[in-house]
């Protein structure tokens, strides 16, 4: 604990990249991966290796989109990436701090501060209402006002009139909307969002997307993105393809 609590301090709160002698300070990137693979065994007990050998940089403010196949590996390496699982092989580093060095606490603490991740199935608290699911974070994160940041931040994404509404009496698209106010709402470095159109219909999609988009403008939240969604792609400044678990040259 001790030792994580001190690489946080030492990054913050001007994370710097590690110069060498005489090269100039640089701001490290806000998402970074070397040699990342990640092998698992299967019930069967054979090894299967998801991800192999990804080499990944990610500048802050940066939007990037992770496209590919289904089973290519994507929604693996986001959850790499994001810290809600650990690698086989390789490391990460968000915002400078090697989270492949924390444990889980640690890593739960810097997502905490540093990463929003919104789920493709939204991943909402069927118990609490839209409020109180953004809430919760910032509740966890120790934010006294969390009850009127919530509000707002539901407010922004059009739900203001939805504070109450459970998740149930939510559309698909509303539930998305809430699920993103929730990863955005604690205003984190690096927003992670796995196929976040992918159960939405094309205007809703539409709408969700521009929301994304907009926060990154307005906020300059690092944004990555899963998607099969090829406007929402587009619209990245950078994509990268994923192919059996490996990124595609070219
Ligand atoms: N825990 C696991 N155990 C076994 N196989 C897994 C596990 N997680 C993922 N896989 C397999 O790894 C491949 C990549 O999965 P995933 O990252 O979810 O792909 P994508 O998001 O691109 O569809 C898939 O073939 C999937 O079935
Ligand atoms: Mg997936």
């Amino acid at each position: 604990m001790s030792g994580t609590s001190a690489m946080l301090r030492t990054d913050s709160p001007a994370p710097e990249g590690r110069p060498g002698a005489g090269a100039p300070a640089r701001r490290a990137p806000a998402v970074s991966a070397e040699g990342l693979g990640k092998t698992v065994r299967t019930s069967a007990g054979d090894e299967l290796e998801i991800l192999r050998d990804v080499d990944l940089e990610i500048a802050a403010g940066d939007t990037l989109a992770i496209v590919g196949a289904s089973g290519s590996g994507k929604s693996t390496l986001l959850g790499l990436l994001a810290g809600l699982d650990t690698p086989s092989t390789g490391t990460v580093c968000l915002g400078g701090v090697d989270i492949t060095a924390l444990d889980e606490e640690g890593r739960a603490r810097l997502r905490a501060s540093r990463v929003g991740f919104v789920f493709q199935s939204f991943q909402l608290l069927g118990s609490l209402t839209a409020h109180e699911n953004v809430m919760l974070p910032l509740e966890l994160a120790g934010i006294a006002t969390a009850r009127e940041r919530a509000a707002d931040v539901l407010g922004r994404v059009g739900l203001g009139a939805r504070l109450g509404h459970y998740p149930r009496q939510l559309s698909g698209g509303e539930q998305q909307r809430v699920a993103i106010a929730r990863a955005f709402a604690a205003e984190p470095e690096v927003l992670f969002a796995d196929e976040p159109t992918g159960n939405l219909d094309g205007r809703t999609g539409e709408a969700v997307s521009e929301l994304l988009f907009t926060m990154n403008r307005e906020r300059g939240t690092t944004l990555v993105v899963v998607t099969h969604d090829l406007r929402l792609a587009d619209h990245c400044a950078r994509a990268i393809e994923l192919e059996d678990g490996q990124i595609r040259s070219g």
